[in-house]
């Protein structure tokens, strides 16, 4: 084995950078023995030096993160700090200094990953992300690496735990929206301002990633459709029952079907009691995967947390630190097909609508036709009438998305619809 460790550095030291900084110090016979090679923590870049970090060695935190990477000694660059500036900058910046990164940054490797992939090919060295997404769960290295021989059709998953908390709670309790985001806030589950978790950007930035390595092409995160899930009342919550369904927050990558482009969506969706996703509760991920060879593959575990985090970092540090000591550079980014992104519109699934109607002869046929001139062809029809007011669930077969939405705006000026109370899609089937 190398008796001259490899240096490391940690821009970022909060949940997941101490986890870091504590798996590093406590367990390095270990991972000398895996990499061989001993690594040694060079620096820390935090924001605050004074906080109390437990674990933490004090004499190697600076609050100076761009001459931390840039001494020119260090190997792996570790990044948790998140967001785009600085982090892009100083990323690009070890690279230009010899240095391999490992960055749990999904919101930046959705924005500008091709950028920083180019960069990181310029100089020599790897940008690894595991951690980016989902946390825990292995997914960039088996859809980089074990699959890359195979073709990847769709992935479906829930890469968002504090969303998942939400609507299992809502599924469990019955509670609304406002009620189980209160409980996810008081568990530590939801941050203060949950926008980026329940309006989807989370979730959307994940999908970005998975989508570009799923189909060797470049997807960004404004190539991702996104609805929140602040909407999603108890209504729809026990229709989504009553089909035998559940509501989950689905992101959804997929190569259509002339082969031609890719969609990348991210949206509350209902799916069967029976797929593997329905089962999966409280805050945690799954995301499964659908291949041509290898068929459906399901990938389960904890989404976020330091320790889980931590763990996806390491498992990239010692790659990184592997390929530094052989002199090479792991797999990289593969774009190739150049598969552009296609908009919703052209999505095809199937769809759960809600309708306040007159309950009076022939409203019936008149929303029929509505759909029928749409092309929409109707699966299910549900009504339950009440004082000369009836609501309608109409389930589709699978449509193209602007069809529905065509045919939602055509419903809207019917005199008969007083209201559309809820559209929602079905996947998983
Ligand atoms: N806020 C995310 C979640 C974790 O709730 O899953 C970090 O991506």
């Amino acid at each position: 084995m190398r008796t001259r460790p490899l240096k490391v550095a940690l821009l970022g030291c909060g949940v997941v950078g101490s986890e870091v900084t504590r798996i590093i110090t406590t367990q390095s016979d270990d991972l000398a023995a895996r990499i061989g090679a001993p690594i040694e923590l060079a620096g820390i870049a935090v924001r605050r030096p004074n906080r109390v970090r437990e674990g933490v060695p004090a004499e190697l935190l600076t609050t100076d993160a761009t001459a931390l990477v840039k001494r020119g000694d260090i190997d792996v660059v570790i990044e948790v700090i998140g967001g785009i500036e600085p982090v892009r900058t100083l990323i690009t910046t070890a690279f230009e200094h010899g240095a391999s990164v490992v960055s749990a940054n999904k919101a930046l490797l959705a924005a500008d990953g091709a950028n920083l992939h180019a960069k990181a090919v310029e100089h020599g060295v790897d940008l690894y992300y595991e951690a980016a997404v989902a946390g825990a769960i292995p997914l960039i290295r088996p859809l980089r690496e074990s699959l890359a021989g195979d073709k990847v059709n769709r992935v479906l998953g829930i890469v968002n735990g504090t969303t998942n908390f939400i609507l299992d709670k809502m599924d469990s309790t019955g509670a609304g929206y406002s009620e189980a985001l209160d409980e996810a806030t008081a568990l530590g589950y939801a941050e203060a301002d949950p926008t980026a978790d329940v309006e989807g950007f989370d979730a959307a930035a994940k999908a970005a990633i998975l989508a570009g390595i799923a189909f060797h092409t470049r997807v960004t995160i404004d190539d991702v459709h996104r609805e929140g899930l602040t909407e999603v009342t108890a209504a729809d919550i026990a229709s989504a029952k009553k089909m035998g369904c559940t509501v989950k927050m689905l992101a959804i990558c997929e190569r259509r079907p002339d082969g031609r482009s890719v969609t990348a969506r991210v949206h509350p969706a209902m799916i069967p009691l029976s797929h593997p996703l329905a089962s999966v509760r409280e805050a945690y991920n799954a995301v499964f995967v659908e291949a041509e060879a290898a068929g459906r593959l399901m990938f389960y575990g904890p989404g976020a947390g330091g320790a889980p985090t931590a763990s996806a970092v390491l498992g990239d540090l010692v790659a990184a630190c592997r390929n530094k000591l052989a002199a090479t550079t792991g797999a990289g980014e593969s774009a190739y097909t150049q598969l552009p992104v296609s908009p919703m519109g052209d999505v095809v699934t199937r769809y759960h609508i809600s309708l306040d109607v007159a309950d009076k002869p022939g409203v019936l046929a008149q929303v029929a036709t509505v759909f029928a001139e749409h092309d929409v062809s109707i699966d299910t029809v549900r009504q339950q009438g009440k004082d000369g007011e009836a609501s309608l669930v109409v389930v589709t077969h699978r449509a193209l998305d602007s069809a529905l939405s065509a045919t939602v705006a055509s419903l809207r000026t019917l005199d008969t619809v007083r209201g559309v109370a809820s559209i929602m899609r079905v996947e998983g089937e």
